[in-house]
């Protein structure tokens, strides 16, 4: 987590980092931070809380330069405080870092700088070994200093240093974090991710792990980890800077709500023929791999995980082919059982969760076959893959992910009904009456969207609530999560969900009468059985609001109030089931004065294992 941006230009360096930091708020907004060369020193200002924070401490003019540093952090080592804030210093001012990741070793590096050299730290950051460690091998060669640090550093990294002695350089490195440097003309930027950029440039080079980059006002040299130059094609950015902001609602989060439809369709649209094809365009995997693959895994975290889950029931039911969906973290730590016959799906929004990204290396090590499905075009775990189904939600700046969930659910309709079709194991009267489902969402989804108002009702009615289940069955279980995730999130509401059948084992103990509890009933098949289930409840006192498909109101008999979403088959269901969720917590956390796109404790991007 955490972001980073440094300019080296011409004059105004303050301002461009500012507006860059801005931009990747979404990856921490616990406090934030700028470096800048000013008169033979490094001066650093530094404040806990979002950047407006530091902007009323950054006033003054004579505080600027024409090359500098900034950081919006997520805490890891070290409470949110001004003093753990980055950047941080070396001794003498004369070396200033910002860093994104994890310094594993850097208690041991901390030890050896007091004892050796009688360092003095000012934080309980791990952050601040990599100032004093450059500052010590610092000696008028800012490169060599950061290339002998990195040798000592264990961990993942994305640091960007300035040395008031070379106040024309910045030289950043990449481990295990993103970073991306912005091509401008008589200006160069290097950040954590490309928004930070976009006012200013449409050209990048994305930096590959073990790189070290040089950047003056006029060059941007990479080398490899073996010091040797590296020549990097250029990536020309096409999405646009605006897409980023809020247009008028309140907050991000309403916004990536209401641009479902949209995305729902360009993700469609992207991967369907005329003749109802599924255009693998860029994807290598053959009728032959198709056919060899035994298992699948899908493996993520957070809502990518809840779409995985879905995705495994339509995966497995269209392919007929076992599918595991594993949380990323705990996936590389159990030795699962991969080999060449071996499907990995990795879902992300980001595409730099580290999480995902170390599970995909552990399976592309074991030998599988590795396809992603990712929003961030270039992203690492795009670039790492051997495929990619990319979603085009568009950029998702709100924390809790909406247009991202929906859109990885679409590609997971698509991979099932290809490897489907390909196998046999679908018929074309199947397909067609999918693919009919699928092209009706987004049309079904602004049909919810236009029912605001009466979900907006329900969270004025039962924000106060502290604590609240979710349950399903089948494809409303993994639909369950989400809504729980959600509902938790953003209002910090204690919320649970759980399979419905499983209530019984234990938790219906926790049931009293006015616990209030969303009954997902979209699946025909498990109706009556749902129905059964909202019973047991019932009989405990709980409140319920049920979820249904339109015209299935026998569960009204049941429920305190019903949310219909429109007729569609089973398959499709979660697309429009979870909409309603996502509103409701909107509006609860709104009516609970959340601060909505930003949650405590969180970041959009999670770079830390
Ligand atoms: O970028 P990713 O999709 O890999 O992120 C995974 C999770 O961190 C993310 O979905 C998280 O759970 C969101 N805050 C959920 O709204």
């Amino acid at each position: 987590m955490c972001g980073i941006v440094g300019f080296v230009g011409s004059g105004n360096a303050k301002e461009k980092i500012i507006d860059g930091l801005k931009r990747l708020e979404y990856r921490g907004y616990d406090s934030a931070g700028i470096a800048l060369p000013i008169d033979g020193k490094i001066e650093i200002r530094k404040h806990v809380g979002e950047i407006k924070n530091l902007e009323k401490i950054i006033g003054e003019a004579e505080f600027d330069s024409s090359i500098g540093i900034g950081h919006t952090r997520w805490a890891t080592h070290g409470a949110p405080s001004d003093v753990n804030s980055h950047p941080h210093g070396n001794m003498d001012s004369s070396i200033a870092i910002v860093h994104n990741g994890i310094i594993e070793n850097y208690q041991e590096i901390k030890e050896w700088l007091i004892k050796e050299y009688g360092i003095v730290f000012k934080s309980e950051t791990d952050s601040e070994v990599i100032a004093h460690l450059i500052g010590i091998f610092y000696d008028g060669d800012l490169l060599a200093a950061v290339n002998k640090a990195v040798e000592e550093m264990r961990g993942a990294y994305a640091v960007c240093a300035i040395a008031a002695d070379e106040p024309d350089k910045m030289v950043a490195v990449r481990k295990d974090a993103p970073l991306v440097a912005g091509i401008g003309k008589g200006f160069n930027f290097i950040a954590s991710d490309i928004p930070a950029l976009l006012k200013y440039v449409r050209q990048v080079y994305l930096i590959e792990n073990n790189e070290t980059v040089v950047l003056t006002k006029d060059d941007i040299v990479i080398y490899n980890e073996n010091g040797d130059k590296v020549k990097r094609d250029v990536f020309n950015v096409t999405w646009d800077a605006d897409a980023a902001e809020k247009e008028g609602y309140d907050h991000f989060m309403l916004k990536e709500i209401h641009e479902q439809p949209k995305g729902i369709s360009e993700t469609l649209l992207r991967r369907l023929e005329e003749d109802g094809s599924v255009n693998l365009d860029g994807i290598s995997m053959t009728k032959e791999d198709i056919e060899s693959f035994n298992k699948v895994y899908i493996v993520a975290c957070g809502t990518a995980y809840h779409a995985g889950l879905v995705g495994k029931l339509v995966i497995e039911k269209m392919a007929r082919v076992p599918v595991e969906v594993d949380i990323a973290s705990e996936f590389r730590y159990r030795d699962p059982f991969v080999d060449e016959n071996t499907l990995f799906i990795a879902i992300s929004q980001s595409g730099e969760t580290l999480d995902t990204l170390a599970a995909l290396r552990e399976a592309k090590r074991k030998g599988a076959r590795v396809l992603s499905v990712v929003n961030v075009v270039g992203s690492s775990v795009a670039r790492e893959s051997d495929d990619v189904f990319y979603t085009w939600a568009g950029p998702e700046i709100a924390v809790a992910s909406t247009k991202a969930y929906t859109t990885q659910l679409i590609c997971m309709y698509l991979i099932g009904l290809y490897m489907g079709s390909t196998k046999g194991t679908i018929d074309k009267e199947y397909y067609n009456k999918v693919l009919d489902e699928l092209k009706a969402l987004p049309g079904k989804v602004e049909a919810i969207l236009d029912k605001e108002p009466e979900i907006e009702a329900l969270a004025k009615k039962y924000h106060r609530k502290e604590q609240v289940f979710y349950i399903g069955r089948g494809l409303d279980s993994g639909v369950s999560y989400e809504g729980s995730l959600k509902l938790k999130e953003i209002s910090y509401i204690n919320s649970f969900a759980i399979a419905a059948g499983e209530l019984k084992h234990g938790t219906i103990a926790l049931m009293e009468p006015d616990t209030l509890v969303f009954a997902l009933a979209t699946q025909d098949f498990l109706y009556e059985k749902m129905v059964s289930n909202v019973e047991e409840i019932r009989a405990r006192g709980a409140r319920i609001i049920g979820v249904s498909k339109e015209g299935k109101t026998e569960i009204e008999k049941v429920c305190d109030e019903v949310f219909y979403i429109p007729q569609c088959i089973d398959e499709v269901s979660p697309v429009l089931a979870v909409i309603p969720l996502q509103i409701f917590a909107y509006y609860v956390a709104k009516e609970r004065n959340c601060n909505i796109d930003k949650p405590k404790n969180l970041a959009k991007s999670v770079t830390v294992e």
